[in-house]
């Protein structure tokens, strides 16, 4: 099976890394040339099929190319896709699908037009902890009630959401939307609703602005006197701790060290989180009525120091709780809660191997003709959720 990949950064490269035998890279398509070679040299891919234009790209037939990857920023997914699909290649997609309705039910339209497979890049629905969530919720009876927090973390709220490339609703979207749309497909998905009424969202950025800036504190952290005591320092995430650091290209006769350096000197992910361009919200609640009856409460909160999603499920015969690592179900009538650990998965590479099966399972899904863990249509009310959010 030959496939394209167009955009060759953080999650394609893990999604090439668990390619399983038989699915060749046959194209590439990547912007940033240093990203485009390296992966060409991996691959082995010739330079006739690396594209760094994804217009040059689909300018000519590319006949051969059964499926495509498309991992590229999120407001190109729906114009790259439909491309993909009209050429009649099944497609890997991240999420979100699309920023608006309008444009899913376009991709929908055209997928099933031309017949192929539309896999949207939902891991959580194959992680082992949240696979086991749904299992168990299945016994709390009807659902009435569902809380479910998804702490950011400061880490990945400063690299990503303040300093990085999803700070800006202009550029990447709103942050519920390309943050949530996990946890919202995750939660419909759980509760197989079919109706989504009365969305209310009030959401806000609080804390990640000038005003709240420690009084001393500089531009940059490589120069701030309040670096050492602050938990957002750079300097401290970049360097010391050497985390966040997969996404710096590190061009041929340099080390990761001199990048860092030079980011933390004159790049975006230097920056003081309180002196940033960031205009996305650091906290969210999203509340809606599903079918009729099921409260949904979602919220996103970006300012909190720990990272990990809390989800409390309420049903007519008990009610199951999970803190991110451990889920307790607690049965009417039983006196013992039933209780599992899955803490040690929290730091487990691949999303504890969930992005990994997610190829596979997609793969396979082509191979096998059966459809793919999360297909454009089972994807689609969570996203909706999302949508709606928004208005
Ligand atoms: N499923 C998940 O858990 C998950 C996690 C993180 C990110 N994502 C999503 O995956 C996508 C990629 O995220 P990432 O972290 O890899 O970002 P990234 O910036 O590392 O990768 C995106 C790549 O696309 C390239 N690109 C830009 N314009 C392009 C174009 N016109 N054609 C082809 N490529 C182009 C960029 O140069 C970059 O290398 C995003 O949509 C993001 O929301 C999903």
């Amino acid at each position: 099976m030959n496939v394209a990949v167009l955009g060759v950064g953080n999650r394609a490269r893990k999604y090439l890394s668990s390619l399983p035998e038989g699915v060749c890279v046959s194209c590439l398509v990547e912007p940033e040339e240093i990203r485009l070679y390296q992966a060409a040299a991996r691959f082995g891919v010739p330079e006739e099929a690396c594209f760094s234009s994804a217009d040059d790209f689909f300018s000519a037939p590319r006949p051969g190319i059964d499926a495509a990857i498309v991992a590229a920023p999120d407001r190109l997914h729906l114009p790259l896709a439909l491309a993909c699909v009209q050429r009649g290649w099944h497609v890997l997609l991240e999420k979100p699908v699309a920023e608006n309705e309008e444009g899913y039910r376009m991709l929908m339209d055209a997928a099933r037009s031309a017949g192929v497979h539309v896999g949207v890049c939902l891991e959580m629905r194959l992680h082992p902890y949240f696979k086991r969530i749904r299992e168990l919720a299945a016994s709390v009876g009807s659902i009435s009630r569902i809380d479910h927090i998804e702490h950011i973390g400061p880490d990945r709220m400063a690299h990503t959401f303040v300093r990085g490339l999803w700070s800006q609703n202009e550029a990447a979207g709103p942050i519920f939307l390309s943050k949530c749309c996990h946890d919202a497909d995750f939660l419909l998905w759980l509760t197989g609703a079919g109706t989504i009424d009365d969305v209310l969202s009030i959401g806000a950025l609080e804390h990640f602005r000038s005003d709240f800036a420690p009084q001393g504190a500089t531009a940059r952290c490589i120069d701030c006197p309040l670096e050492r005591e602050c938990r957002y320092s750079a300097v401290d995430l970049y360097k010391r701790r050497g985390e966040w650091t997969s996404g710096f290209d590190v061009p041929e006769g340099q080390t990761l060290g001199e990048v860092i350096d030079r980011e933390l000197q004159e790049g975006r992910y230097g920056r003081c989180v309180y002196y940033c361009d960031n205009n996305v919200f650091d906290t969210q609640t999203v509340t809606a009525l599903l079918d009729g009856h099921l409260h949904l409460n979602m919220q996103l909160e970006g300012i909190s120091k720990e990272e990990g999603r809390c989800t409390r499920i309420l049903g007519s015969n008990g009610v199951l709780e999970a803190d991110g690592g451990r889920i307790t179900l607690k049965l009417n009538g039983c006196s013992e809660p039933l209780e599992e650990d899955y803490s040690a998965l929290n730091n487990a590479p691949l999303h504890a191997g969930a992005d990994a099966e997610l190829v596979r399972d997609f793969f396979d899904s082509i191979a096998r003709g059966h459809e793919p863990s999360a297909t454009l249509s089972s994807a689609f009310p969570g996203h909706v959720l999302c949508y709606k959010a928004e208005l």
